[in-house]
C-alpha cells in the first residue's frame, strides 16, 4: 500500500554464533507471477507457499481489482479464479502497487492490451522509479500512457483494443521489461519477440509454458530471444511456491561472517537466473554446501547448510550481475568482511532499485568505518579481514534490502549497527526479524 508508517529505526549486535534452521518465505517474483497468470487463465489456480510479503499482497489486492476471485486460504495457501486471457474488467479504484517495482510493472503489461483503462501509484519509492522501461514498448502494442513527466507513478494506462503482436529489443537486462512484454504479447494477434542481451531471470517463461503458453527462448547474434504466440487459452494451475533465494541471502551471508556459525536454510529455488550470489560467496571461500538437490513445480531446488567462512575478496563476472541482481547490497556486506577488495562491475541496475543501492550501499558502509569505491555502474568494497567497526547508523530509503543487509552486518561488527527504518522489510520477508532471532541473531526494534 502507499504510504508508509512511522519509522521503525533499529539494531543488531553481535552475540553467539548463529545455529538453526532458517525456513526463509516463498520467492517474491514467483508468488506475483503465480497470482498474475492465475488471474489470466481459466478455472482455478491454488498457490502454496505464497509470499504473504506485503509487495504480493498488493499484487493480490489489484488482481481483484481487475476481475480475478482471489480467495487466502491461510498459511500461504491461495486461490485464484481466473478471468482469461483478455479478460480483466477496468477496476473502479486507482491501482497501488506499494513499494513493487514488479507488481506494478508486470501488472502494467498485464493490462495494457486489455481495452480497459488503469491508474496505478504506489509510495514514494515506487513513485520515483523510471516506468517509461515498460510504457515504451507497451506502446508499441498500441497502449497508451499518461504519467507525471519522465513516465514517473501515478500513472494512466489506456489498454490496446486489437493489439498486434511485437518484437522489441530491451535496453536494460530487466526481467521486469521482459515479463510485462510477455504479458502484453499474451492478448496480441501473432508473435511477440522479447530480446535480451544477457539472460534475466525467467520465472515468467517457466510459468507460462506450464499454463500451457506456446513460448520458447533462442539464442542468436542479437541475444536471448524469447517468442510467445498470442491469444493462448491459458489453463489453472496448482504452484509451489520455492524458498525465495534473495530472501536466503541474508540468514546464509550472516552466518558466512559471525564466527562459529552453521546454519541450514531448506528449499530454496537455485533457479540459474537467479544463483549468481551462491556460485560468488564459494569462489570468495564460503562453506556452502546443496543439500537434496530436486526439481519442484519446474524450478530447481536444494537444501543450504552455510559454515562460518574465512573469505577472500573477487571480482565479480559483470555478466553475472543479472543473475544476483537484488543480492548486491548484502554480498557488499560480507566483501566488507573479506580480506582483500571485491569488485563489482556492471552494476548500474542497482541505480533503479527501491532506491538507489549503490549510493545507499557506500553511504552506509562508510558510516561503519569500511572503504568503498563506487561509480555509475561499479562498486569496489575493501575488506577489512573479519574487522570491521560497525557503530553507525544507515540510511534504508525505504528499501527492504538495504535495511536487511545492514541488520546482518551488524552481528558480526565491533560495535552495534543501526538503520534509521526497517519497515520496508515486510515488503519482502515479514518474518525477518523473529527468524533471524530463532538463529540467536540480536536484531531488536528501538523505542520498545
Ligand atoms: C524481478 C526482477 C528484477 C529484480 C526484482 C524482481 C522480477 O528487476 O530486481 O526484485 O521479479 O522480475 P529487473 O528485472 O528490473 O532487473
Amino acid at each position: 500500500m502507499s504510504g508508509h508508517g512511522a519509522p521503525i529505526p533499529m539494531t543488531s549486535r553481535k552475540g553467539s554464533a548463529l545455529r538453526g534452521t532458517a525456513n526463509v518465505p516463498g520467492d517474491k517474483s514467483v508468488s506475483h507471477r503465480s497470482l498474475i497468470l492465475g488471474a489470466l487463465s481459466i478455472g482455478e489456480t491454488k498457490i502454496s507457499g505464497l509470499l504473504e510479503g506485503q509487495d504480493v499482497l498488493d499484487t493480490a489486492r489489484a488482481m481483484s481489482a481487475f476481475g480475478a476471485d482471489v480467495t487466502d486460504h491461510g498459511e500461504g495457501n491461495w486461490s485464484v479464479h481466473g478471468v482469461g486471457v483478455g479478460g480483466f474488467a477496468e477496476p473502479d479504484d486507482v491501482i497501488d502497487c506499494g513499494n513493487a517495482g514488479t507488481g506494478v510493472r508486470l501488472i502494467m503489461g498485464a493490462m495494457a492490451t486489455c481495452p480497459i483503462n488503469a491508474t496505478f501509484t504506489g509510495d514514494a519509492s515506487l513513485r520515483s522509479r523510471p516506468m517509461n522501461r515498460i510504457t515504451v514498448p507497451l506502446q508499441g502494442f498500441g497502449a497508451k500512457s499518461y504519467g507525471r513527466s519522465n513516465g514517473y507513478l501515478p500513472l494512466t494506462m489506456v489498454g490496446a483494443r486489437d493489439a498486434m503482436g511485437i518484437t522489441y529489443k530491451s535496453p536494460h537486462p530487466s526481467a521486469q521489461i521482459k515479463s510485462a512484454v510477455l504479458l502484453a504479447g499474451l492478448n496480441a494477434l501473432g508473435e511477440t519477440t522479447l530480446i535480451e542481451e544477457s539472460l534475466t531471470r525467467d520465472h515468467s517463461e517457466r510459468m507460462l509454458r506450464g499454463f500451457g503458453a506456446d513460448i520458447e527462448t533462442v539464442e542468436t547474434s542479437e541475444g536471448f530471444a524469447t517468442t510467445l504466440q498470442g491469444r493462448p487459452e491459458l489453463v489453472a494451475q496448482d504452484i509451489t511456491v520455492p524458498r525465495d533465494p534473495s530472501s536466503a541471502a541474508f540468514p546464509v551471508c550472516a552466518a558466512l561472517i559471525v564466527e562459529g556459525s552453521e546454519v541450514l536454510v531448506p528449499n530454496i529455488g537455485l533457479n540459474p537466473t537467479r544463483n549468481g550470489l551462491f556460485t560468488t560467496l564459494i569462489e570468495m571461500g564460503a562453506d556452502i554446501t546443496f543439500e537434496n538437490e530436486r526439481e519442484e513445480g519446474g524450478e530447481p531446488v536444494a537444501d543450504l547448510r552455510i559454515k562460518y567462512s574465512d573469505l577472500t575478496g573477487v571480482e565479480v563476472p559483470p555478466e553475472r550481475a543479472p543473475t544476483m541482481i537484488d543480492e548486491y547490497p548484502i554480498l557488499s556486506v560480507v566483501a566488507s568482511f573479506a580480506t582483500g577488495k571485491t569488485v563489482m562491475r556492471g552494476v548500474k541496475e542497482l541505480r533503479v532499485k527501491e532506491c538507489d543501492r549503490i549510493d545507499a550501499m557506500a553511504r552506509g558502509l562508510e558510516n561503519m568505518g569500511v572503504t568503498i569505491e563506487e561509480g555509475e555502474d561499479f562498486m569496489i568494497v575493501h575488506g577489512q579481514s573479519g574487522d570491521v567497526k560497525g557503530g553507525g547508523t544507515a540510511a534504508t530509503h525505504l528499501d527492504h534490502r538495504i535495511a536487511m543487509s545492514f541488520m546482518c552486518m551488524g552481528l558480526a561488527t565491533q560495535q552495534p549497527v543501526s538503520i534509521d527504518d526497517g519497515g520496508a522489510i515486510a515488503t519482502s520477508f515479514p518474518i525477518f526479524e523473529e527468524l533471524m532471532g530463532g538463529l540467536n541473531a540480536h536484531i531488536e526494534r528501538k523505542n520498545r
